[in-house]
Order: structure tokens, then sequence, then C-alpha cells
């Protein structure tokens, strides 16, 4: 396959997710806490993927100055994630109207069929996540407009399957809307091949929290640049009377601590010190903050480093410009290394003939 077919085959592949995200590559830049902010969103939008704005736990007003602020750095489409559980979520769903964001990502948890209708009343496109086939069949009778799917290779907050394994669950399944791919994604060979299995597109966190444009610390960047894959690991849970969320990231000695908090909590319950309630929402504030703390002030000790898998493959500062060119660079090349089309080697007769 010559270079100029590799990149019309990429195109052919990718031509739903592209369409439904008006972009040129059906990139997505995951939506990262603290780090997925107007200028990294922005970067990514003009590097011709679509940059998702996280919205974590802003208020209405702040969200409505991010989304302008984004807006006077690109004229390209971008996202709005929004966390489910938050408090004001139909006012930020109203907020994303009113400022006529076109496509809203609900994560954390499975939104209900309101949520999506208010999304859609409001004009934009509704995302979300499955988890499984058959939270995807839901979302999709529920009036979902596309999906992610995301292995649990992923930084942050993860499910228990791999991405590979839940993209050959559901990609060849759910075909009835266009299905993004997330989790473990560092190169465009991967990007590729998702793309064959059925994907519209693709969702990148990890890869670009890197990028020159991101406002993440210095120290988060290095701790990024120095890691190692094996080092990006979820959370310990040390007693199942005592839930601990699965969350992916770099080892650091917050990780330690926490297992000693654990520990601790779960002695003076067995002693009769600490009721079993007092003990879980005391685990459960433990990382309180951590991630602002780690990505804003830099403490990379005892904050939140959440990294996915794919960290082994970010090895220095790039523009997200570049970052995007190394991606579709990796794919093509992994689409021009494919055997001709079918159709050449079934006709012998007519290759034989000219
Ligand atoms: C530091 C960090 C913060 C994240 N915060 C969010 C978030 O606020 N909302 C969300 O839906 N996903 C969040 N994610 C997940 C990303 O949006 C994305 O789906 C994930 O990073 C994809 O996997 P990868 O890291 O292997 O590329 C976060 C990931 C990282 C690394």
């Amino acid at each position: 396959m010559t270079d100029q077919s590799a990149r019309a085959r990429l195109d052919q592949l990718w031509a739903r997710g592209r369409a439904f995200l008006g972009t040129g590559t059906a990139i997505m830049g995951g939506a990262m806490s603290w780090v997925s902010e107007r200028h990294l969103v922005s970067a990514i939008s003009n590097a011709g993927g679509f940059g998702v704005l996280a919205c974590g736990s802003m208020t209405p007003d702040l969200l409505a100055a991010e989304i302008a602020a984004t807006r006077a750095m690109t004229t390209r489409p971008f996202g709005v994630n929004l966390i489910n559980m938050h408090p004001d979520l139909d006012r930020l769903i109203d907020v994303c109207r009113e400022q006529a964001v076109g496509h809203v990502v609900v994560a954390g948890g499975l939104p209900s069929g309101a949520t999506i209708r208010r999304i859609k009343d409001g004009g934009a496109r509704a995302m979300g996540f499955a988890p499984t086939l058959v939270a995807g069949r839901r979302l999709v009778k529920q009036g979902i407009d596309a999906l992610v799917i995301e292995g649990m290779e992923a930084g942050g907050h993860i499910g228990a399957v791999s991405t590979t394994v839940l993209a050959q669950e559901i990609l060849p399944e759910l075909r009835e809307v266009p299905v993004f791919v997330a989790g473990g994604i560092g190169r465009g060979e991967a990007i590729a091949s998702f793309l064959e299995l059925g994907a519209a597109g693709v969702q990148i966190g990890t890869r670009f929290v890197c990028a020159s444009e991101s406002i993440a610390h210095p120290n988060f960047k290095q701790t990024f640049i120095r890691a190692a894959a094996r080092d990006a690991q979820p959370s310990v849970q040390l007693d199942p009377r005592f839930p601990v969320i699965p969350v992916r990231a770099l080892v650091n000695a917050g990780s330690k601590a926490f297992a000693d908090l654990q520990r601790a909590v779960i002695a003076r319950v067995d002693a009769g010190e600490l009721t079993r309630e007092a003990g879980i929402l005391e685990i459960e504030h433990f990382w309180a903050g951590a991630l602002r703390r780690a990505v804003v002030e830099g403490d990379v000790e005892t904050g939140s480093l959440m990294a996915g898998q794919s960290v082994g493959m970010v090895t220095r500062e790039q523009p997200a410009a570049e970052i995007v060119a190394e991606l579709i660079g990796q794919a093509e090349k992994a689409l021009a290394g494919r055997p001709p089309d079918k159709a050449m080697w079934e006709a012998p007769a007519v290759l034989g003939a000219a």
C-alpha cells in the first residue's frame, strides 16, 4: 500500500468517528481533571483531534468561563466531560446548552435517560461510557449518540476489564452508534488495529499529559516521563469490608501512606474504637484534593499521580500537534504494511493480464 492509500484507508476507517466529532482525526483527548483545561483542550482540537474539557467538581459559573476561554483559543470542535454524580449536573448541562457545546460526555457512572434527554434537548450530542455490552445496549436504547469503552489499562478511575477484551466483546456487536476505544493507547499502530476491529475512533489521556500546552506542573510531567508501564498501578484494597475505588496511578509515598491508613483504620474498627461506617469515610476521604495537589502544586510525593500504563510511552514534552502527527504517522505505517486489498489476490487473471 502506498503512503497515500494508507492515509485514505485510515480516513475510511475512522470516517464515522470524524463525522460524529466534526474533526480531521477521530482522536479524542480524554478529559483529565485539572489537566484538561482551556490550553490543552484547545491545543488538541487545533491539532485536528477532539479536546474535551474536564468539568470535575467545577461550579456552573466556572464551567461557563472555561468553555468561553477555550472557545477564544480554538474555532474547532471540542467537548465537555461532566461527572454523573455532580450535585449540579442539570445546571451544568444547561451551561453547555447556553454555551452551544456540541458534545457532552458523561463519566462516573451510567447517565440516566433523563440526563441523556436533557443533553440532547439542549442541542448537543450525548456520549457515555459503557463498561459492558449490556450497559452499552441500554444506553443506546435510552438515546445515547456515541459510546466510549475504556479498559483497565487507563489512567484514573478504572473498571475490571482490559481494553482488548472490551473491544472484542463490544465492537463487533454494537454497531448502532459510534464507539470510541480508550485505555492503554500509546501508539498509532494500536489505533489502526482498534479501527479495524470496528471502533469509530479512540480516546487518549496519558499521552497528552506531557503536551507542551498542558499546564500540569513540571514535577508531574517529569514523573510521567521517568515512569514505566508497571509503575502505573491500581489502588490497593486491603479488606473487602472497606471498599476502595479502583484508580490507576503511579506508585508514590502517598500510595504507601494509603495502605498504612487502611491498616490503621481496620485495626481501630476491629478494636471497637471506630465504627465501620466512620472507617469507610476516612478511607474514602484520603485522596480528596490529591490530584489537584499533584497536577497544580507539583506535590508528586503525596499527591495522586493518576496515569495509565501507556505512561511508559511518554518520553518527552512535545506539542500536542506533534503527538497527534506521530500517532497518525504510526497508524498509516501500520496500514501501509497490511497485505494488498483482497480483491487483488482473488483475481490473478486480472493481475496476470496487467
Ligand atoms: C490524570 C488523569 C485524570 C483523569 N480525569 C478524568 C476525568 O476527570 N473524567 C474522566 O471521564 N476521565 C478521566 N480520566 C480518564 C481519561 O479521560 C481517559 O479516558 C484515559 O486517560 C484513557 O486512557 P489512557 O490514560 O491509557 O490514555 C483521567 C485520566 C488521567 C490520566
